[in-house]
């Protein structure tokens, strides 16, 4: 991908209707248990970016069919969950996604005699995936890793045996790994979680008729010989809608109304923590459904504020993980201090994104500093000079610098912009749109 740069300037509010594109973490999944279905499973508003792309060609890979019809419909013909063995052998390359490199190995660990080695970029070759091999190793299956921790990951499918799993921490990544694993092994696979995480995967699972049992933090999995499907439609990304939400409370004398924004709960506890704040962010933003097979969509309606500094605790991590840079950028144009604790998970995204978001907030005047597990920054209320911001290839601080240029009060250069189509492809193009109006 190429390094360009780009600049955005403080132009003024941002009015107007906004649609966010597909949720990433969901469309992973569907294409996942698309791919594991005996029947075609039709897909609705597929994302289509780097990520997402990756997934589509691992699966076809492992022998799946795609067909794609247009606008993110597709229809997914699976090779069952106990996928042929002439697919094996094969180099899997998930790019730069997390959630394909923890997800897969779940469902290869299930394939005895299939030996599949999965790779991908060098961001990808810095994160950990001993957390998966673990647990994939104490159901029966062999797993080769580089130095113990990193990718390339070599995935020996075995005969599961069910497995009673105590999470080491709240990430939705490991879960769905050991869950789609429980899917396929003997017996029953309990998984207990410290703290909520994102629980697509729970809803799919119901969702495909595969028995499946949550009891507080306490989930149950059994093994199953198919999944049943009808079609799955992908709601809009609340991680992608937060940028729009975050520059729409900065930037004064803005109004979006949001539409067609995934509402479930453990995937809003951004807007919360922004609420709390003082943002304006009027919708469904507190209702659990711990029982749903289905994924709650809805409007949210968004206007400038001013705010004040909050702080997060452990137990919030989980429910915000990919938005905590964002708290930082609100923290630093609120009034007051903002502190995030228990979020040491940040260093294991796409880049180390407690170092990557100090390092690019002090580089447009942010007061802030880093801590072993979060960081703390002090604004007064008044907005930040400008500079410029290095993605360092995230797409996620690429999007932050964007959303901090048009909130600042001399300009963002970003370098790496284009970073932002891993998960959102059109974002320049979506958050101009909304300015000038
Ligand atoms: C994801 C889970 C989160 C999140 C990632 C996507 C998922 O990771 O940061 O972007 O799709 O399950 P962890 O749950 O591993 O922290």
């Amino acid at each position: 991908m190429s390094r360009r740069s780009a600049r955005f300037e403080p132009v003024g509010p941002l009015r107007g209707e906004y649609t966010p594109p597909a949720d990433k973490s969901i469309s992973h999944r569907a294409a996942l248990f698309g791919a594991m279905a005996d029947e075609p499973v039709t897909i609705r508003n597929y994302l289509d970016s780097a990520d997402t792309r990756s997934t589509l060609d691992a699966l076809l890979k492992l022998g799946a069919g795609v067909e794609e019809g247009g606008e993110g419909c597709m229809v997914v013909r699976g090779v069952g969950l106990h996928a042929p063995l002439e697919a094996t052998g094969g180099l899997l390359d998930v790019g730069n996604s997390g959630t394909l490199l923890r997800l897969l190995p779940g469902w290869l660990a299930g394939q005895p005699g299939g030996v599949w080695t999965l790779d991908g970029d060098e961001s990808i070759r810095r994160r950990p995936v001993d957390r998966v091999a673990e647990p994939l190793r104490a159901m029966g299956a062999r797993v080769e890793v580089r130095e113990d921790r990193f990718a390339p990951f070599t995935v020996h499918g075995a005969e599961l045996r069910g497995i009673d799993y105590e999470l080491p921490v709240a990430s939705a990544q490991i879960k769905s790994c050991v869950l789609i694993a429980g899917m396929l092994a003997a017996g029953t696979t309990t998984i207990t979680e410290p703290a909520p995480s994102r629980d697509h995967t729970e809803r799919m699972l119901r969702r495909a008729r595969v028995p499946f049992e949550r009891n507080g933090s306490r989930m149950t999995v059994a093994s199953v010989d198919e999944l049943e499907f009808d079609e799955i439609v992908v709601p809009g990304d609340p991680s992608s809608a937060a940028f729009v939400i975050a520059a729409a409370t900065l930037v004064g004398g803005s109004r979006v109304v949001l539409s067609n924004v995934g509402l479930n709960w453990t995937r809003t506890g951004f807007f919360r923590i922004a609420e709390r704040m003082g943002a304006v962010i009027l919708g469904d933003l507190e209702h659990p459904e711990r029982d749903a097979d289905s994924e709650p969509v809805g409007e949210l309606d968004v206007a400038s504020a001013p705010l004040e500094g909050t702080q997060v605790e452990p137990h919030e991590v989980a429910l915000a993980i990919d938005e905590l840079t964002l708290v930082a950028l609100l923290g630093a144009f609120a009034d007051g201090e903002t502190v995030v604790r228990g979020a040491e998970e940040l260093r294991f995204k796409e880049s180390n994104r407690i170092a990557a978001v100090v390092t690019g907030l002090r580089a447009i005047g942010a007061d802030i500093e880093e801590t072993e597990d979060g960081f703390v920054v002090r604004g007064d209320g008044s907005p930040l000079p400008g500079g410029t911001i290095d993605s360092h290839g995230d797409h996620r601080l690429a999007m932050l610098g964007a959303v901090a240029g048009l909130a600042s009060t001399g300009g963002v250069e970003v370098r790496d912009m284009d970073a932002s189509a891993v998960s959102y492809p059109g974002f320049e193009r979506d958050l101009r749109s909304l300015l000038g109006g």
